[in-house]
C-alpha cells in the first residue's frame, strides 16, 4: 500500500485528489492539510467530500508517507517541497514552480526569485505519456499545467515531425475551475456568466514559456507561440484549437498518416477519426485527452480537449503517482 498525504486539500486540485485517492485500492490517505481550515472536516468546506479532518501543514506527519501532494499556489508550493523531500518523501507539484528549467525566466514570469533553484535539475516534467521513463522512481515530479497538457499532447507530433511553417497558434478555452477557488473579480459569477471572455492574449500568459521550453526539447528550429486563452462560463473542462500552417512536402493524407499511429496504446489519449473535433463532452469528469485533426487550406487544426482538474492537474498526478510506483498506470483512474 502506498502511503500518501495532500498539502493544500481546501482547493479545487486538492478535493479532486481526496476523492481520487480515496477510490484507488492500493493508495492510502494518511493525512491533508489546510492552513485556513485546520481542526475543520472537509465536508465542511465541500459537502460533497468525504469525511475527513483537515491539519495543518506544520503537523502533517511526514515521516509516515511515501509520497506527498502538493497543491499549493506557486512559491508557496517550492518551499514546502523542500522540506518534504528532506523528510525522505517524494513529490508531486501541482504548481507551476517545478516546470521551467531555468530559473531566471521563473522569476521574470513568475515576479519572484525561485524558492529552491537547486531543485530544478532533478524535477521530471510530468506529462506522463511522453516522460514515462524519466517518471519511474522520480524524487519530484513537476506536474505540467492544464493548458500545456492539451496543447503539448496534441503537438508533439507535429513538432517532432517539424512540419510547421511559421508561428503555432493556440486559442484556448478553460472553465472557470482552472483559476482555483479564490474568488476573483474575474471569476465572479456575474462576470462569467453568459460571457466568454479572451485573457492574456498574445505572449502574456504564464502557460507561454512552459510550453515554448516544451518546444525546443522537440524541435530543433522551435516555432514562435501566439496563444489566447479564453475564460468561458462552465465550471470545468479545456478545449485548445491549434492552427499549424502547413511546410512544403506536407500534405493532408501525410498528416492523418503521421497522427494514425501516434499513440496507439495510449489508455487515456484517443485520437478521433480524421475530420472529427474533440469537445469537452468527450472528456469532462474524465482522465482522457481527445485529439481531433482537420486540415484545410494547407493549415492543420488540432482541438485537443481535457478535464483541467483531471488529466490537467489532479488525475495526471495520480498517473504519475502510478508510474513513479510502478503500478499499474491505469490503477484508479478508469
Ligand atoms: N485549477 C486547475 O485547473 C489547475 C490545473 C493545473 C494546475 N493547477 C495548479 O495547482 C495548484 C492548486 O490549484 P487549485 O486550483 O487547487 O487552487 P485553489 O483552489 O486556489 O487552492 C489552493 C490551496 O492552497 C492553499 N493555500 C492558498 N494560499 C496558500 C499559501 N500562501 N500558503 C499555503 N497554502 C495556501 C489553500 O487553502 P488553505 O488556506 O485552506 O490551506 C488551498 O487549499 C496551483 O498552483 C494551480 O496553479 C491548477
Amino acid at each position: 500500500m502506498i502511503r500518501a498525504g495532500i498539502i493544500g486539500a481546501t482547493g479545487y486540485t486538492g478535493l479532486e485528489l481526496v476523492r481520487l485517492i480515496k477510490r484507488h485500492p492500493a493508495v492510502q490517505l494518511i493525512f491533508a492539510t489546510s492552513d485556513s481550515q485546520s481542526g475543520q472536516s472537509l465536508k465542511r468546506v465541500f459537502p460533497s467530500a468525504p469525511e475527513l479532518t483537515l491539519i495543518s501543514p506544520d503537523q502533517a506527519p511526514l515521516h509516515e508517507v511515501d509520497v506527498v501532494f502538493l497543491c499549493l499556489p506557486h512559491a508557496a508550493s517550492a518551499s514546502m517541497a523542500q522540506t518534504v523531500l528532506n523528510a525522505g518523501v517524494r513529490v508531486i507539484d501541482l504548481s507551476a514552480d517545478f516546470r521551467l528549467r531555468d530559473e531566471k525566466v521563473y522569476q521574470a514570469w513568475y515576479e519572484v526569485p525561485h524558492p529552491a533553484p537547486q531543485l530544478l535539475k532533478e524535477a521530471v516534467y510530468g506529462l506522463t505519456e511522453i516522460f514515462r521513463k524519466e517518471l519511474r522512481g522520480a524524487r519530484l515530479v513537476a506536474n505540467p499545467g492544464c493548458y500545456p497538457t492539451s496543447a503539448l499532447l496534441a503537438l508533439q507530433p507535429a513538432l517532432k515531425a517539424e512540419l510547421f511553417n511559421g508561428p503555432i497558434i493556440i486559442d484556448a478555452k478553460s472553465g472557470v475551475s482552472g483559476a482555483g477557488r479564490k474568488p476573483s473579480l474575474t471569476t465572479h459569477y456575474v462576470e462569467v456568466a453568459g460571457n466568454l471572455s479572451p485573457y492574456n492574449i498574445g505572449r502574456v500568459h504564464r502557460h507561454l514559456p512552459e510550453m515554448e521550453q516544451a518546444f525546443s526539447w522537440w524541435s530543433s528550429s522551435p516555432p514562435t507561440l501566439i496563444f489566447s486563452p479564453h475564460l468561458i462560463p462552465a465550471p470545468r473542462g479545456l478545449l485548445s484549437t491549434i492552427y499549424i500552417q502547413l511546410r512544403s512536402g506536407w500534405d493532408e493524407r501525410r498528416v492523418h498518416e503521421l497522427y494514425q499511429d501516434i499513440y496507439p496504446d495510449e489508455a487515456f489519449i484517443e485520437v478521433l477519426p480524421a475530420g472529427q473535433a474533440a469537445t469537452y463532452a468527450h472528456v469532462n469528469y474524465s482522465n482522457r485527452c481527445v485529439i481531433g485533426i482537420t486540415v484545410a487550406a494547407d493549415t492543420i487544426i488540432l482541438t485537443s480537449a481535457i478535464d483541467n482538474l483531471l488529466k490537467g492537474a489532479s488525475g495526471q498526478a495520480l498517473q504519475n503517482m502510478n508510474v513513479i510506483f510502478e503500478l499499474e498506470e491505469t490503477y484508479g483512474l478508469l
